[in-house]
Order: C-alpha cells, then structure tokens, then sequence
C-alpha cells in the first residue's frame, strides 16, 4: 500500500519507528515530514501536506503523530475528502475503516505506546470499508455537509 506519514516534533520519533516497519512490512512510505527534530515545529505544516496526498489520490492512506493527535486529526480534518481520527485502540482502527472510510490515522506520540501504535497501524491498513447502505448513506450526509462549507452563525 502506498502510505504518506508526517508528524511534529511531538509525534517525531513514533514517525521514525513505523516509516521503517512500514518499509520492513512491504509498504511504500511516503515520508512528508518533518525529517529532522525540530522541537518548535508546528503540526500543521505535517498535516495538510499528508492529508493532501491522501485527497489527491497520491497515496492510499496517510497516518499522522503529533504529542497528542489531536492537532494533526483537525488539521488534517479540514482538507475535502479526508476522514482522520484520532485512535487508540485496535477495535477503532479497523472499525474506523470498514464504517467510517477513514483514511487517515492520527496517534499521539506522547499517550500511546509504540506497540499499541504499531497494532493500530496494521488494523488500519489491513481493514476496507464495507460499503454497507447505512454507511454509505451517514458518509454521504458528512460530504453534503464538506460541499456546503456552511460557516457558524454569528
Ligand atoms: C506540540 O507540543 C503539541 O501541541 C502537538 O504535538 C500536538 O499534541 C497537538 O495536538
């Protein structure tokens, strides 16, 4: 599978330890950054360009790490076309998929461990969307909603 990761300085060294055992798995890794530590980057800057290739067909899936997956999931939230969510636990990673089509995995570097991620991470790829009729019909509602961009009101 063709797989773009990126990750902040929170999230640097859990990127470095599955962009090898993705390699070591067969897969092809897309590293988009960032590729030195750089204690004052910002996760955005990992995000959007791996949400993108997720977007743009480029890759199959994305995974991202920031300290606590929470920033890079909204950032990589608010590119069209992309479904990320933070995970934690197998169950949801490979749920996450058949139900959801997600297709961006976010970890925290600094709250789960490496074992866990790494188990995750395998769920996630090895998981499809099942294309059920309700699923269907709940991604359906999402997209109409990621089209109509509606703003908050004032
Ligand atoms: C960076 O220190 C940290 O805020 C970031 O990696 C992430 O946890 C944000 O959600």
């Amino acid at each position: 599978m063709r797989v773009a990761i990126g990750a902040d300085h929170g999230g640097f060294e859990m990127k470095s330890q599955l962009a090898a055992l993705l390699t070591q798995a067969g897969h092809h890794v897309a590293d988009l950054g960032n590729r030195v530590f750089d204690p004052d980057d910002d996760y955005p800057d990992f995000a959007i360009p791996v949400a993108l290739a997720v977007a743009e067909g480029q890759v199959d899936r994305g995974i991202l790490v920031c300290g606590s997956g929470v920033g890079a999931s909204v950032a990589a939230n608010k590119v069209a076309g992309v479904r990320a969510a933070l995970i934690h636990d197998n169950f949801s990673a490979r749920q996450g998929v058949e139900d959801d089509n997600m297709n961006v995995l976010c970890l925290g570097g600094r709250t789960t461990g490496a074992a866990v991620a790494w188990d995750c991470v395998q769920s996630f790829l090895n998981a499809q969307f099942s294309g059920a009729e309700r699923h269907r019909r709940r991604l359906a509602k999402v997209e109409q909603t990621e089209k109509a961009l509606p703003q908050p009101r004032p």
